[in-house]
């Protein structure tokens, strides 16, 4: 008798799971969608580029690299985008945030989506003691999210729009050699986490969506991990369909792969083991 009771409560769990993760996605809700998305010139945030194009999206893309940025719009106009600009920025300049929301805004004549994904190089070592890099990395990956936010929001308020923030596990849980880059997602959490309260008690109609992902195969994330860790990639274009959907469906927070969603439900359930584990799961001799 107990092992049925066991067996259905848990039936009822699954059913509710399943049911709260289905897939309510719509395409057509993003054909003529004004999208900016902040480092778009490789990695996910090309990706994304590439499916709100084919979406039918209306985009502006935005990183450093300029030569790079002009390929990746191009692409996009024969992907079936409604419009593909590009703007060169540099989010470690503290006036650029605002100058490439601006210029989306006019551009396009508003914003639906602003989509920020961009991070700055950080090694992928022990911390050297080096507080200056710390404070860079804070503006490329935290403090420009920020600004971008407040320029956006104003133009966000008109259509209902949404901001969709790409972090990361390691903005839910500390692991070694990334303390810089690991601070700036956990500040990311924390302000935007913020966000989603106060725009929800002054009744905003503007969703914040924070992605959290796993280790994805991007150039970069594969270089910087080379050699510590044989850990199990993921393919940067479902991650980038994977926030996309996020974000279009007004999710509060939205992780991928899943793996991440369980890390972070069972992150403080045995501090010891998973410390243990962490610690295991990388090559390095001191
Ligand atoms: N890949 C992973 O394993 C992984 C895991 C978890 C979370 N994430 C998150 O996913 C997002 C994308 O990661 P990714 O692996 O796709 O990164 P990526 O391939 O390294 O791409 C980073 C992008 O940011 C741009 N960028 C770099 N510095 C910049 C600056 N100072 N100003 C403006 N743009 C700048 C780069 O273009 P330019 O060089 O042309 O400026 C590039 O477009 C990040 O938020 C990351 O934290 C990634």
């Amino acid at each position: 008798m107990r092992f049925r009771a066991k067996i259905l409560a848990l039936s009822v769990v699954t059913a509710i799971m399943a049911y709260s993760w289905r897939d309510t996605f719509v395409a057509e809700s993003l054909r003529g969608a004004k999208v900016l998305v902040t480092g778009a010139s490789t990695g996910i945030g090309e990706q994304m580029a590439y499916h709100y194009a084919s979406f039918g999206a209306q985009i502006i893309i935005t990183a450093r690299r300029e030569n790079v940025l002009k390929k990746v719009a191009e692409k996009c106009l024969e992907l079936g985008a409604q419009k593909a600009l590009y703007v060169p920025g540099d989010m470690s300049n503290t006036t650029d945030p605002e100058k490439v929301v601006k210029f989306a805004v006019e551009a396009l004549g508003g914003l639906d989506y602003l989509v920020l994904n961009h991070i700055g190089p950080s090694p992928f070592a022990m911390w050297d003691g080096d507080v200056e890099h710390v404070r860079w990395l804070m503006q490329v990956n935290f403090l420009s999210y920020l600004q971008m936010t407040s320029s956006a929001l104003p133009h966000l308020e008109k259509t209902g729009g949404s901001i969709v923030v790409v972090s990361s596990m390691l903005g839910k849980m500390c692991t070694p050699f990334v303390g810089p880059y690991t601070a700036t997602k956990f500040s990311l959490s924390g302000f935007f986490g913020t966000l989603q309260h106060e725009l929800a008690m002054q009744r905003k109609n503007v969703t914040v969506t924070i992605c959290v992902l796993g280790l994805i195969d991007t150039q970069s994330a594969m270089d910087k991990i080379k050699g510590y860790t044989s850990m199990k990639a993921y393919p940067a274009t479902d991650a980038a369909l994977h926030i996309i959907k996020a974000g279009a469906t007004r999710q509060r927070e939205s992780f991928y792969p899943l793996y991440t969603y369980f890390g972070s439900l069972f992150r403080d359930w045995f501090p010891f083991l998973r410390d243990l584990f962490i610690q295991n799961s990388y090559n390095y001799e001191p």
